[in-house]
């Protein structure tokens, strides 16, 4: 099949057309600067942190946000840091994290790397079984939480004004249909280019550039720009409730061409009231007792898994 926007052969095929290696590259590129520009996620002067795992995801958020800063004549080495963090996932995370400092290096962007078995005491692998004991719940729940913890605890180490994430149009419609399913609307008002309904001094503010684009067309795009690397997928992603609910997705726009992008967008249609709704019974947000961190209870959740493994 040709291009729809000159001769050469398509590469992918789009809800409004065909298109061809170039001007896929082009068409992806300009969704993410434009989502920068109409969300305000970038500000001229804010030192950025993106949270970087290694895959497609994050390494074509890093490598765009460098883009733009570059394309907007801002400085990169002012501006730009990288952080991953180490679950201690046996067989998937030393590899990704390879190919992670790889691409740091070559592309400049200084890089820390924090791990669960450092500041935690134990790796997500080792965790899990003892956390979850009681309860049929696989690891997810526990990698949640320690790492937006370890997330934000080392942007605001690192003194960045926001975190940039590698979340896709796939990763928001499934927790829009997570929120929904569990009517979680405080989570759900959480959600959308940028997080968080309150501006707060304990949270850093997470934006996300890739918001409208497929993760198919992600996985294309990390491809066609060559990026090195493996493409694998966590050893725990197929265990939980998300996995449910991608797989339903993946079957309806299997389907219903469009059905992801018009769950988003309905969504951001009402976020606004749902923010609205959120303001009006701010949950009370104080320091841990412990670590001093954000927590809406007296000890937040991190510190309580800790607490419950070294009870063990
Ligand atoms: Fe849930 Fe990796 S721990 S997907
Ligand atoms: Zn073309
Ligand atoms: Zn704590």
């Amino acid at each position: 099949m040709p291009c729809s926007k000159c001769q050469y052969q398509a590469v992918i095929s789009l809800q409004h057309g065909n298109l061809c290696k170039n001007h896929f590259i082009g068409y992806f590129e300009d969704k993410v600067f434009k989502t920068i520009n109409k969300y305000q996620l970038i500000d001229r002067n804010e030192k950025l942190c993106v949270a970087v795992s290694g895959g497609k995801d994050s390494l074509t958020v890093l490598y765009l946000t460098k883009k733009y800063l570059e394309k907007n004549s801002i400085s990169v080495s002012n501006n730009l840091v990288a952080l991953a963090v180490d679950e201690g996932i046996n067989n998937y995370r030393e590899h990704t994290l390879v190919d992670l400092k790889k691409f740091c290096t070559e592309h400049k962007v200084p890089l820390t790397i924090v791990s669960f078995q450092e500041e935690l005491g134990k790796t997500l692998d080792q965790a899990y079984p003892i956390i979850n004991k009681d309860t049929n719940k696989r690891p997810c729940n526990v990698c949640g939480v320690w790492r937006r913890y370890l997330l934000n605890k080392h942007a605001k180490k690192l003194g960045v004004d926001k975190v940039i994430t590698g979340h896709n149009l796939d990763d928001e419609a499934q927790a829009i249909i997570m929120n929904i399913f569990k009517a979680n609307t405080t989570l759900a008002a959480r959600l959308g280019p940028i997080s968080g309904v309150h501006e707060h001094d304990l949270f850093i503010q997470r934006v996300k550039p890739l918001y409208f684009c497929a993760e198919k067309e992600v996985r294309l795009y990390a491809l066609l720009k060559n990026f090195q690397i493996k493409f694998s997928e966590c050893p725990y992603s197929k265990e939980g409730y998300r996995h449910h609910i991608q797989e339903m997705l993946n079957d309806f726009e299997h389907k219903y061409k469009g059905t992801k992008q018009g769950i988003v967008n309905s969504f951001l249609a009402t976020l606004p009231l749902l923010q609205n709704h959120e303001k009006q019974a701010p949950q009370a947000i104080q320091q841990c007792s412990k670590c001093q961190e954000a927590s809406n209870k007296d000890i937040c959740n991190a510190c309580a898994m800790k607490e419950t493994i070294q009870n063990a």
